[in-house]
């Protein structure tokens, strides 16, 4: 392994040569790169092992490798980048991605007036999804969930969080976590622009109670506490719970992640989305990895999250899709909070599997900057997983989990609005 950046790798296994500009988003400075994004034009960098082995100019590529695109005598494959743009793949760190059916009804009856709470407190909403993904086999979800993940990763993502939360009794989460921790196996064999893409499963037995439960809900979160957590804890990486009135109450969501990071899952929160609920606080009281939605989140809780290192996850896919407030994302930036950005992709909130109009949403109508927007969709996103020392920039010693784009300056991005601007993703 090399990193010195003056002498291109000997031992390398893919050189992908001739990058217009390579948008590092590095977390330590890189000798030619420039401006709060480390761009490097008329770039190149080496992978061996899937790991990023060398970064530096073509120039330097040009001499030492100067065959055609292909496979080598000496086994290293070189990759023409034809002056295009690359950046980090982008990591949605908040998805809902296996459920069944769809709940276009409720979007349109929501255009005429009804709330996004009232159809949950009427048993619609979550629970409409339950019914439906209870009702399917495993091999349906299946193919739904690879679906979905092909389109995300069409439109630049290469690390996806994937959470359960629509079978909500022991056999159905089940099902659905074993399908999620499948998925990547299941990519595998596909070609390379689409070979694998990285799932990190979540645990989201807490989104609603279920019908059976309804007059009994402290029985349910017996059975998450007691039965499900422990059962699923090798399962999944994080347990995230929904912190709403209409969902889990605060002592109840305490109780829960409190008995999960016992058994070694890391937390996340679906916090202060739709009233102030307390989920903000309490996830900086429990050391969450991140807290998502805050719409409601007060300054006081802000702080406290800032205090304890939780990553704000926004989701600007759900005030697009209820027609709420946008969150302001300065009230978060400048306090310092590391701000990821995710779709979310769900049947209810927002159905959109696209990270490019995420990007686009909180550049138009959350006030951030394109810097603030690729940080948010990368290096942030992977600290919202807690992988940020392994993915989410381009760096020496990183995965190579890589977004090449159709465009030759990345100015372009979210200025172009509304077409797909990636032409594919390398992760090796
Ligand atoms: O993140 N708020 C809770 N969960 C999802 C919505 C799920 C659904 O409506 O099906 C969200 O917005
Ligand atoms: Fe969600």
């Amino acid at each position: 392994m090399t990193s010195d950046p003056s002498q291109p790798p000997v031992k390398a296994g893919t050189v992908i040569r001739n990058i217009g500009q390579l948008v590092t988003i590095a977390q330590q400075p890189i000798a030619e790169a420039t401006g709060p994004l480390q761009v490097i034009s008329n770039a190149a960098l080496a992978v061996h092992d899937g790991m990023i082995v060398w970064i530096g100019s073509n120039d330097l590529v040009e001499t030492m490798f100067q065959q055609d695109t292909g496979s080598r005598a000496d086994g290293i494959t070189i990759v023409d980048a034809q002056g295009v743009v690359v950046t980090p793949g982008f990591v949605d760190s908040h998805t809902h991605l296996v459920f069944a059916g769809d709940r276009a009804e409720e979007f349109h009856l929501r255009r005429a007036g009804v709330s996004y709470g009232e159809l949950l407190a009427q048993g619609y909403g979550i629970l409409t999804t339950v019914n439906a993904t209870r009702s399917a086999d495993a091999e349906t979800l299946t193919k739904l969930a690879i679906t979905r993940l092909n389109t995300m990763r069409q439109y630049g993502t290469t690390t996806v969080e994937v959470k359960t939360g629509y079978g909500l009794d022991k056999i159905t989460e089940e099902t659905c976590l074993r399908i999620i921790n499948n998925l990547t196996a299941y990519e595998a064999s596909s070609t390379r622009e689409y070979s694998q893409i990285r799932v990190v499963p979540t645990f989201l037995g807490a989104h609603v109670v279920p019908p059976e439960y309804r007059e009994r809900r402290s029985a349910y979160v017996d059975l998450i506490v007691d039965e499900m957590l422990p059962s699923f804890a090798g399962l999944a990486r994080f347990c995230d719970v929904f912190c709403e009135r209409e969902a889990f109450s605060l002592e109840e969501c305490r109780r829960i992640l409190t008995r999960a990071k016992e058994l070694g899952y890391a937390l996340k929160i679906h916090a202060d989305q739709l009233s102030p609920s307390g989920g903000a606080k309490l996830a900086a009281e429990l050391g969450a990895t991140s807290a998502d939605h805050l719409d409601f989140a007060g300054d006081a809780d802000l702080a406290a999250m800032r205090e304890a290192g939780v990553v704000a996850t926004l989701l600007p896919g759900c005030s697009y899709t209820l027609r709420s407030p946008y969150p302001v994302a300065r009230r978060f930036i400048d306090r310092g909070l590391n701000v990821a950005l995710a779709t979310d992709f769900n049947p209810g909130t927002s159905y959109c599997e696209n990270m490019q109009m995420m990007l686009g949403l909180a550049m138009s109508s959350m006030g951030m900057s394109l810097e603030e927007a690729l940080m948010a969709t990368t290096i942030n996103g992977a600290r919202a997983l807690a992988l940020q020392d392994s993915i989410g920039s381009i760096e020496v010693g990183k995965r190579c989990e890589l977004a090449f784009w159709s465009i030759r300056d990345y100015h372009q991005i979210g200025y172009h609005f509304g077409i797909n601007l990636i032409q594919s993703v390398l992760v090796s």
